[in-house]
């Protein structure tokens, strides 16, 4: 799905925005038990989900009525801009260097409680600015202007910048693709987190098949 257009005429969309409000839900609990209203997420490696998940999450945040930033902090594999389908990339960098404001490097999306903040055009060294006082300000500054603050981050196996970020977030949501991730490489990023003293609030598997059984239920009319 290359837009959020594409997932919303998707056949099973009725399936998959059940499942998202389900994991809203439950995460909405852990959020709520712990006091905090931020959280990034990751994986393992590449291609498994992180910006699907963080997408849709954070737009079943805005749907129930909480402002909502979403961050795009994958300097490296960006995607949600062409997947909210904005043309504007000014966002994380121009706010780390100071040269604009925060909510002047956000932009609306589809929903009027979402705004996304892009990356804006990667700098050279995108590690340097993730593990600075700057992106620890900004994390902070987010959070007094939104209720929740979504951050989308790199896969932790490959590069460092998502094991510096888990120890500026407040949480961590981990996903995983069903059948693709190895074990071993979930255990190596969960043993990242876990040195970064990061907070795991919640996993998530992507790509599970969907069987006909499964969409039974959602036919039925209320
Ligand atoms: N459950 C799913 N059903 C259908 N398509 C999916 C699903 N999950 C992800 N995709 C698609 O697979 C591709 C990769 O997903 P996504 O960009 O979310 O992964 P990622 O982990 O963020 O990748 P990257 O490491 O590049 O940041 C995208 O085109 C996305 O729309
Ligand atoms: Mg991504």
């Amino acid at each position: 799905m290359k837009t959020y257009r594409d997932f919303e005429q998707t056949k099973e969309i009725q399936f998959y925005k059940e499942k998202f409000h389900s994991i809203q839900t439950s995460l909405q609990f852990m959020l709520q038990k712990q006091g905090i209203r931020n959280f990034m997420v990751t994986s393992a490696n590449m291609s498994e989900g992180k910006s699907f998940t963080s997408a849709n999450i954070a737009t079943v945040f805005a749907e129930k009525g909480n402002s909502t930033l979403l961050i795009d902090a994958d300097f490296h594999r960006p995607s949600l801009r062409k997947y909210m389908q904005i043309s504007e990339n000014i966002g994380l960098i121009d706010c780390l260097t100071g040269d604009k404001t925060l909510m002047e490097c956000t932009q609306e999306t589809h929903h009027p409680n979402l705004r996304l903040m892009p990356t804006g055009i990667a700098p050279l060294n995108p590690n340097e600015w993730i593990d600075s006082l700057e992106m620890k300000q900004l994390i902070e500054e987010a959070k007094q202007q939104f209720d929740y603050v979504i951050i989308d981050a790199p896969p932790l196996l490959p590069i460092t910048d998502s094991r510096i970020l888990s120890s500026l977030c407040d949480g961590v949501l981990f996903v995983t693709f069903a059948k693709k991730t190895k074990r071993s490489d979930i255990k190596q990023a969960m043993r990242y987190l876990e040195i970064a003293d990061a907070n795991v609030i919640g996993s998530v598997v992507n790509g599970v098949a969907i069987s006909k059984s499964d969409m039974k239920g959602y036919h039925y009319k209320y």
